[in-house]
């Protein structure tokens, strides 16, 4: 089922596999209208399903990433590309070394990279030079933070060096096998840089992030809530399962 709740439209499905397919097809349309365009992916558990839904997609012929090229939103800092726990590795693993990819038209930000400032500046303007980003994929964290952009007093604007959240570094240890372990800044795409792009499909699953849909959708627009500013874009796809959907569901009465 489909319902628009102001400027969202919002697909409700059961569970995460559902979840997983229904952003595969709405993917799968737009790249099929665009085949040579410009592609943002998001790494962390929630994508995971995606993309296995698009490598089946590719491998039965539906779909091809030949002419596309990709940016994808974040890195942590310091990380070599080459690390396990690198989020270069996880595209490497998940996505491209499975279907078509150009590797000349990935773009991941560094997170070895000592002048930072001239690489957030040249990712920027790399998006801008490619024509901007046409369909941008999204998580949320549990803090309600896009990309890692978290909780601030302002919204962050272009490609920045960013601290991570204590929540974010607790909720992503789990990947590391301790807290320790767990680098404490981010290379991230910033909230004007994902508002410039011209569609976004933004997943979530499960009852830990029920809030960050709520306040994403009903919040107030403030940087303390990042997620909220989506309020603002014009063409947002929200793919949820029912337990993301659970406060939601309540709120609307009819979805
Ligand atoms: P997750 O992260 O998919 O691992 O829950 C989402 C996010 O932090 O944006």
């Amino acid at each position: 089922m489909n319902y628009t709740v102001s400027n969202f439209v919002i697909y409700l499905e059961k569970d995460y596999d559902e979840m997983s397919k229904r952003a595969s097809s709405i993917f799968l349309q737009y790249l099929n209208k665009k085949k040579n365009g410009v592609y943002g992916f998001a790494t962390g558990t929630t994508p995971e399903g995606l993309y296995k839904e698009l490598i089946q997609e590719y491998k039965l012929g539906n779909i091809s990433f030949k002419n596309i090229t990709s940016f994808n939103l974040d890195e942590y800092f310091p990380m070599d590309p080459s690390s396990e726990h690198s989020y270069h590795h996880y595209m490497m693993e998940h996505l491209f070394n499975h279907v078509d990819m150009d590797k000349n038209k990935i773009n991941v930000p560094k997170g070895n990279i000592t002048d930072y400032e001239k690489f957030c500046h040249d990712y920027d303007m790399k998006i801008k030079e490619n024509g901007g980003i046409h369909l941008q994929i999204l998580g949320i964290g549990t803090n309600g933070h896009i990309g890692f952009n978290e909780p601030d007093d302002v919204f962050s604007k272009g490609t920045a060096k960013i601290k991570l959240a204590e929540s974010t570094i607790k909720d992503n240890s789990i990947h590391f096998g301790n807290s320790e372990n767990i680098p404490r800044e981010a290379i991230s795409m910033g909230i004007k840089s994902i508002m410039m792009c011209e569609n976004i499909l933004i997943m979530a699953s499960g009852k830990r992030k029920s809030d960050a849909i709520y306040n994403m959708i009903y919040g107030n627009i403030e940087p303390q809530n990042p997620g909220s500013v989506l309020q603002l874009h014009k063409n947002v796809t929200v793919v949820v399962d029912e337990d993301a959907a659970s406060k939601i569901i309540d709120k609307t009465k009819r979805i």
